[in-house]
């Protein structure tokens, strides 16, 4: 991660994520920063933008929602403190209760949001940078926007220096005018900061204790502040509504298929394929349009996953291929090809080199070494050993309506088509299974199991009983009913 080594350039010694607001716009049960984008909730990518500087405290202030957001940080990431901010008085009152939650704390602050999903990493990076180099007390990430509306907004003195951040419902016109805005992200000096916010007042248009007015009250104490303008406003950008989630998952998307593409992976359609932000993917694969890889999924290299293709929580090793396919939570090995249409599910282990083919559908079972499915099956619970052939239309039932039961398929096995396999059962090594059985019982090493009835053909019965129908015509053409030489 280039990002944390350059992190070790600058010491941080917090990352504060504002995160307690309602989001009320987001008409939800779930609280806004839980929302996921590009498969991780909002928060995930705030928390994992903030680590990436490495900071000795990162805390998420929670407030609305406070239970499920805290479970979820508890959840996943375990080592991110909390502060509870119980009523949302500002942004400036929200930071202070992080401060509150920390003690005394000098060096570099940051504070950003916990809905601003696409800010990276590299940018706090920057920022913090930027800002111990100009030994600012207050240090400001703006960006020059084409509607600034509802931002607040940069005011500058006439040699251009930062003065104030004005909000939009407490600016004038001319204020408004302006399109630098308050992009919320900044890197403070801990003493200065903790010193201005226990002199926020609430004296504005929304009754709130802003963070923002931290700016004028340091400059008016003498301390250097100034800003960092980023030319990717949209790192800026929170999301409020699921308009936004949605524009600002399609930004994200188009970043991380941009960063496999220049990691080595073939993306025939990038506005076709859907990539989650923890995915990882080799050299040489090639995804095809229609591709979702979604979180928890590793591919390996020249691999050819597609079209019309979603993989959730799956390993896949190298070369194999996946088409047209639906599969969670599984494991594909090397070379293994799985599709078109099939479904794998959670446990499905394919070994190297392993073929499940059309239509068929593998739960929690081990398929081996180049062994194969290759059409119409179901198969659950089930171990196949190397170099079996499980035949078309195979189903293992796995369920008898209380228990599920195991179903055991050894080494260079053949399990002739249609047949159902009744478990728990083991069919041994190098055993024959004629196709269309119905097996209860285990099968011994090379035997043939046939468990069907036996054919019987009634003689001219369609003579007799269909006659004058085209199936009679055609019989009678074909020679039924004439004499044959076993007659005579
Ligand atoms: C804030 C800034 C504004 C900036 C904009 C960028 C202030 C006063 N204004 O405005 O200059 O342009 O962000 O998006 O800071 N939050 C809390 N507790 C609170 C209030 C807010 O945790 O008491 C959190 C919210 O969950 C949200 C973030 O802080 O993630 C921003 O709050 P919001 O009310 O949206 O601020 P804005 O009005 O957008
Ligand atoms: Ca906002």
């Amino acid at each position: 991660m280039p990002d944390s080594e350059r992190a070790t350039s600058a010491v941080v010694s917090a990352v504060i994520v504002l995160a307690a607001g309602a989001g009320t716009r987001m008409r939800s049960s779930v609280p806004k920063v839980l929302h996921p984008v590009a498969g991780k909730p909002l928060l995930w990518h705030a928390v994992t933008a903030a680590a990436a500087v490495r900071p000795e405290h990162l805390v998420v202030v929670v407030g609305y929602g406070r239970e499920q957001v805290g479970q979820y940080l508890a959840d996943h990431h375990p080592t991110v403190r909390q502060a509870v901010q119980d009523e949302q008085l500002g942004t400036g009152h929200a930071v202070a209760c992080a401060l509150a939650e920390m003690g005394r704390i000098s060096g570099t602050v940051l504070v950003t949001y916990g809905d601003v999903p696409l800010l990276t990493g590299a940018t706090l990076v920057e920022l913090a940078a930027h800002h111990q180099r100009s030994a600012n007390a207050v240090t400001v990430l703006t960006a020059d926007v084409v509607d600034p509306t509802g931002y607040g907004r940069i005011v500058r003195d006439e040699s251009g220096q930062l003065a104030a951040i004005v909000e939009q419902k407490d600016a004038d016109d001319v204020q408004r005018a302006i399109t630098e805005i308050n992009s919320g992200v900044y890197a403070f000096d801990g003493a200065v900061l903790a010193d201005a916010l226990t002199r926020l007042t609430s004296a504005n248009s929304q009754g709130e204790r802003y963070l923002t007015d931290v700016v004028s009250l340091a400059r008016s104490d003498d301390h250097p502040v100034g800003t960092l303008t980023t030319d990717d406003a949209a790192q800026t950008e929170g999301v409020n509504d699921r308009v936004q989630l949605a524009e600002l998952g399609k930004v994200l998307n188009g970043r991380l298929v941009r960063d496999a593409q220049l990691s080595g992976v073939t993306v025939v359609d990038p506005s076709a394929t859907y990539l989650h932000a923890d995915v990882v993917i080799g050299r040489d694969t090639v995804l095809l349009p229609g591709t979702s890889l979604e979180a928890g999924t590793v591919i390996g290299s020249h691999c050819v996953i597609g079209p019309e293709t979603t993989l959730s929580d799956c390993r896949v090793a190298d070369h194999a291929a996946v088409v047209r396919s639906h599969c969670t939570g599984s494991t594909i090995g090397p070379g293994a090809s799985v599709g078109p249409y099939s479904y794998l599910r959670p446990g499905a282990d394919l070994g190297e080199k392993s073929k499940v083919g059309a239509f068929v559908e593998i739960k929690k079972s081990f398929i081996g070494r180049r062994a194969k499915v290759p059409h119409l099956s179901y198969i659950g619970d089930t171990t196949i050993g190397t170099g079996s052939n499980v035949g078309a239309g195979t189903i293992t039932a796995n369920y008898d309506g209380v228990l599920k039961s195991a179903t055991t398929i050894g080494e260079n096995a053949f399990v002739g088509s249609n047949s159902t396999l009744v478990a728990p059962v083991r069919i041994a090594d190098g055993v024959y299974v004629a196709a269309g059985s119905t097996v209860t019982n285990d099968v011994e090493p090379g035997d043939l199991a046939v468990a069907r009835g036996r054919q019987r053909s009634v003689k001219g019965w369609v003579l007799r009983r269909r006659e004058g129908t085209a199936s009679d015509r055609s019989a009678r053409a074909a020679g039924a009913g004439s004499p044959t030489a076993t007659d005579v």
